[in-house]
């Protein structure tokens, strides 16, 4: 599910933060989201001012955006393995970054609420640096919103047991402007599944991650090198 706080403009100056990390020659995972969208815009301004990059798209509605500016794109298959050039940086959105109790720190986060956490996942965990961008409604001193969870259709009802035998109230995302459930861009459904303040993300994450049916979860735990946090005056930047 979207959060819906958040100024434009605190979201612009983080996208734009992040798209500057950018060096000439780097391969860039393109994240998801409305955050993650000032960020490709700008890496298409940069693109036609002359910078060299290929993108690594998230999802449907990256790759639309990214073809659409110009930025010259690689799946991510052909992006990672053996002779390929790998993934330099990954710029992404959240729905809710852990800013940890000591500190500003970035911790673990939730995301998937435009459903493309499978994907993002896959992009943000293969790049050598993952930025984070957000606003600061995103920000938490402990995460307590549903985490989306990816299905196979035919294993939503049992997965929705586990979750509930985990702690958790799961509901079926339901599509806006279409009839039934979200589908994603993989073809499976998302169960958004309430467990209250989560105390331990990581254990919560290995629960998840070993349940059958689940085929990936909004919990990214260890994997956000820096959050750009764009304020209505400027950026704060969160490190490990
Ligand atoms: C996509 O599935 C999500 O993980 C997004 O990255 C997340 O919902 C953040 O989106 P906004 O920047 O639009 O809040």
């Amino acid at each position: 599910m979207k959060t819906s706080g958040g100024s434009d403009a605190a979201k612009r100056r983080a996208g734009e933060s992040a798209a500057a990390a950018v060096d000439d020659g780097d391969v860039v995972g393109l994240g998801t989201g409305s955050t993650a969208a000032h960020a490709i815009r700008r890496l298409g301004e940069r693109v036609d001012a002359g910078l060299d990059v290929r993108g690594v798209p998230t999802s449907f509605a990256s790759r639309e955006l990214a073809a659409d500016r110009g930025i010259p794109l690689l799946g991510l298959d052909e992006a990672t393995g053996p002779d390929a050039p790998g993934i330099d940086v990954a710029i992404d959105g959240a729905d809710q970054v852990a800013v940890g109790d000591g500190g500003p720190t970035a911790g673990p986060l939730i995301k998937g609420g435009g459903a493309a956490h499978a994907r993002e996942k896959l992009v943000d965990a293969a790049a050598d640096r993952f930025l984070v961008v957000a606003d600061p409604s995103k920000e938490a001193a402990a995460l307590d919103r549903p985490v989306p969870v990816e299905v196979l259709p035919a294993g939503r009802s049992a997965v929705a047991e586990a979750v509930r035998a985990a702690g958790g109230e799961p509901t079926l995302r339901r599509a806006e402007r279409k009839d039934g459930p979200v589908v994603t861009d993989n073809g499976n459904l998302v169960l958004d599944c309430s467990f209250g303040e989560i105390a331990e993300p990581s254990a919560l994450a290995t629960t998840l991650s070993a349940t059958p049916g689940v085929v990936e979860h909004g919990l990214f735990v260890d994997l956000a090198d820096e959050v750009h946090v764009g304020t209505d005056s400027g950026v704060r930047v969160l490190t490990r």
